[in-house]
This record gives structure tokens, sequence and C-alpha cells, in this order.
């Protein structure tokens, strides 16, 4: 039994190690791992073996009075921290890393116009490494391509640094083990940036949550499905074309946590309940390699793209809770169907919907509350972040969620304040990429969702403090 974990450990790790450097034959390797038909073997292995080592639910850090950051990837979201962290007071940018030197230079200049003035790694795939090892750096931010966070997470940790990350936060099972794992020993945190879950509709749905207002909640629905059919085959917009590589390698979801991160806030995942199981169902692709081969015919570049066979168009997986709750997830990224989340929350006493715009919110008798019953509720209902930072933060990206969980996550820091999401929501979360896809590639069949807290959920107290009991006191550069 021992020797399956160490196996299956050693080859995720050549994985990582390989998929980092991007190469079509890593990507190869990569994949026929993924599709190891034990995973449920391994799951039920590692659950009978796991035990927490130290329960970073709620844990707290030492405080950090001025946090000084290092970014790692530069191409859209990088920039975008960069700007996020420079209009939080007592931070600095330190240290800057991308593989490009050009991007790293780039975004140096632009910061030193706001007085940050960071060192600059770049040039080769490895030299984030050589700025995690680096004693005077507190929080390393992570927005390179998401299946190399785990990797790079995993080594910041075990370098003495806290780590936020963007979404997902890892490719595979093993990735999402190793992060819990290294967390709880190192006691660093590892937050994952799921902005969504702060858009001021979900946080205020959260608030209603808790005060009782839906009743018991039953099911949520949620998504990300959005047309990037135009961004994944522009030859300029990311990094190697490693979101189209993904949609041609891979299959399930494998961007689940916009939407489903604020529905299991709202079910107390990880506090109160836990996923348990998923099947996840998907469509062929009618969309992409037809796009792929149209392109080749013009560009020669797309060549090596037209021969591939692409991720179905439709995704949609079923979760179901411990505790009976049932959460549909989808993920659509090339039918032209504007941009949809869902947020459907439904309990016994009350229901919500966020998309299709506008947000409403219904108590029963076959209707949704009229525009005055909304605001009233809204009024009501509006929970203390917001009325703290909603206004400053909404002209920041993504309905403002942007700088909200940014200051958040410094505040946090700056009060030695556990962060409102923790390295079990970060791995159960990025677990569905790797178990939707098993679940694709095995006819459909359920597979269970590993317990990450080891049985803590079921005392661990509730995170995401939003009305800020506590903190709240990180100030801004206006
Ligand atoms: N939370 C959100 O709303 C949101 C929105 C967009 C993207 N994302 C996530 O942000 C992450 C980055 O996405 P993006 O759109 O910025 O991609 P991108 O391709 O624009 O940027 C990735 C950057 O990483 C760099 N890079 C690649 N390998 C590297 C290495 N070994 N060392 C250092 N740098 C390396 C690339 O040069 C590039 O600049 C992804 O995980 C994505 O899922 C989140």
């Amino acid at each position: 039994m021992k020797s399956n974990r160490r196996n299956f450990i050693k080859l995720a790790g050549l994985a990582g190690a390989g998929f980092a450097g991007s190469s079509i034959e890593s990507f190869a390797r990569y994949s026929s791992m993924i599709k190891n038909p034990d995973l449920p073997g391994q799951i039920r292995e590692y659950s009978q073996s796991h035990r927490q080592r130290f329960n970073m639910s709620r844990f707290a850090a030492p405080k950090i009075e001025n946090v000084r950051v290092g970014i790692i990837g530069l191409g859209q979201r990088g920039p975008a921290w960069a700007r996020l962290m420079r209009q939080i007071k007592n931070v600095r940018i330190q240290a800057l890393c991308d593989i490009v030197p050009e991007k790293a230079q780039k975004l140096k200049e632009q910061l030193e116009v706001h007085g940050h003035n960071p060192d600059l790694y770049f040039g080769n795939s490895e030299a984030w490494k050589k700025m995690c090892e680096r004693n005077d750096l507190d929080l390393i931010i992570l927005t390179t391509p998401w299946y190399m966070h785990a990797s790079q997470g995993i080594f910041a940790m075990e370098h003495d640094k806290h780590v936020a990350s963007e979404v997902p936060a890892a490719a595979t099972l093993d990735e999402c083990w190793q992060l819990v794992e290294t967390s709880e020993r190192t006691r660093k945190h590892f937050m994952m940036m799921d902005n969504s879950s702060y858009r001021s509709f979900q946080l205020l749905t959260l608030n209603m949550a808790r005060k009782g207002f839906f009743g018991r909640v039953v099911h949520g629905d949620c998504a990300y499905n959005t047309s990037k059919m135009r961004n994944n085959f522009s030859r300029n917009m990311y990094w190697d074309m490693w979101w189209l590589r993904q949609y041609a390698d891979r299959r399930g979801n494998i961007y689940p946590t916009h939407g489903l991160g604020s529905v299991c806030q709202i079910m107390d995942i990880n506090s109160g309940d836990r996923l348990d199981y998923l099947v996840s169902m998907e469509s062929d692709d009618f969309m992409m390699q037809e796009k792929a081969q149209e392109l080749a015919r013009e560009d020669p570049f797309f060549n090596s793209f037209a021969g591939k066979k692409y991720r179905g168009n439709m995704n949609v997986t079923t979760i179901r809770t411990k505790k009976g709750k049932t959460i549909m997830l989808q993920h659509d990224a090339t039918s032209p169907s504007p941009h949809n989340v869902i947020h459907g929350i439904y309990g016994t006493k009350g229901a919500a919907l966020y998309d299709p715009q506008p947000p409403r919110i219904s108590t029963g008798n076959h209707k949704w509350a009229s525009q005055e019953e909304f605001n009233s509720l809204e009024e009501k209902y509006t929970p203390g972040i917001i009325k703290r930072m909603g206004e400053l933060a909404k002209d920041s990206g993504h309905g403002g969620s942007d700088l909200l969980i940014a200051w958040r996550l410094v505040d946090c820091l700056q009060n030695g304040l556990p962060p409102d999401k923790d390295v079990y929501d970060a791995a159960s979360l990025s677990s569905i990429v790797p178990l939707s896809e098993w679940s694709v590639l095995n006819r459909s069949n359920s597979i269970d969702i590993p317990d990450f807290t080891a049985g803590a959920w079921e005392t661990n107290k509730q995170n995401m403090d939003i009305n800020l009991e506590k903190g709240g006191s990180a100030g801004l550069i206006l």
C-alpha cells in the first residue's frame, strides 16, 4: 500500500518538474498520469493513512507590520497584483520574477514611479527559486500559469514565506496533498486568491446565509462560463499558448474555483461540512479543433494545434457534500454566451441568483423580490467588509473584488489574523481539476473527494470574517 503512495508522489513530482518547462513531451507524460485508472484506490489509501500534522484552520501567524512581497509571473495577473499591492499602506514590493526579462523590467519601471524598487529575477524557468530563497520576503504572490502554483508555493513555504496563489492552486491530487502537508509542517499560510467570492452580491448572500435568511441551504449552482476563444487562440495573449495547451491536453473542469468558492463558503465547506464525491460529464469539442484547423490554413504556427483533440466545450460536474447538500458546477470557455458564474443559492426558506444579471433574491410565492424589497434586504444584510471597503474598492478589477481580497489578505497578515481562506480550501477546490478529469475519462463514474482536513472539518470554525470582527485596520494609499 505504502509503495503505491510513494510511487504516486514520485510520478507526480516528476510531472511537476517537467511540466514547469512546458515541453510537449512533459505534457504527454503528465496527461497519461492524470488518467491513472486507480485514482480512487489512491484516494482511499491516502484517506486511511493521512493524519493532520497541525490544524491550519484559523491559525494565526505572528503579525507582520510591513509586508515585503515578491511576485512570480508577470503576464496579465502579475502586474494587476502589483497595482493592488502598491495601493496598500506598509506593503513593499521587494522582488519580481518572470521567465521573460522584458516583462520584469517593464513592471519595475512602472513601480519605481510609486516608490518601489524591486530586485528582478528572470531568464530561466527556475529563477523564481532564487527569489524564494531570499530571507527578506514575507509573502510570495503566484501569478504564473496555474499548473505551476503548487510546486512554486511548496518551495516558497519551505523557505519560510506565506503564499497567495492565483486560481486554481494545483493541477494534480498529489499536489493538493503536498500543499496541505507543507502548510501544516511549516505553519505558513497558503491562501488561494479566489476573488470571485469577494464580489459584493456573493458576500451579501454569505452574510444572509450565516444569518439564516435562506433557512437550511440545500443546493448551489455555479460556473465559470465565458467565451475565451479569442484569448486562447491569440498568439500574444498568454505565455507559450499555455491555456490552449491545457484545453488540448486535459479533460474535465480545469477552472472550477470561480463560482465554486463562494458556494462552498455559504455551505461551510471544511468548517461544518465537506465535499464528499463528484460525478463529471463532458460534451465533445465542437469548436476548438475546428478553429485550430481554420487558423492553420493561414498560419503554420497553428499546425501543431490543428491535430489535437480538445477538452469538450461544456463540462458539468455535480458534487454532493457529506451533510447531504448538492452543487452543480459548469465550465464552458468556448460557446458565445455572456460571462456567467450563476451563483444560485437554494435553501429551505429563500433563494438567490446572481447571473444572468440582475442579481435576485426570493422568499417564495413564485417570484423574485421587487427592487424595493431587494434594496431593503441589501441594506439589512450588507456585511461589514463591504460597508468599510466596498466604495473604495469598486473601481478595481472583477467588480471590485480584486482590491477587497488583496486588502483583506494584507490586513490579516498585518494584524496577525488567520487569512480568510486556508490551505484546505485551496486543496479541496483545486482537487476538482484532477477528479473531474478522472470522472470524465471513466464514463462519468463517481469519485471521492479527499478530506484534506483529516476529520477536522467537523469542528473547524468558519473562516472569512466578513463583518471584520477583528482587524480592518490596513490602510490604503489613495
Ligand atoms: N482570479 C482571477 O480573476 C484570474 C483572472 C485571470 C487569470 N487568473 C489566473 O492567474 C494566473 C496567470 O494568468 P495570466 O492570465 O496572467 O497568464 P499570462 O500568461 O498572462 O502570465 C503568466 C506569466 O508567467 C510567466 N512565466 C511562465 N513560466 C514562468 C516561470 N517558470 N517563472 C516565472 N515566470 C513564468 C510568463 O512569462 C507570463 O508572464 C493563472 O493561474 C490564471 O488562472 C486569475
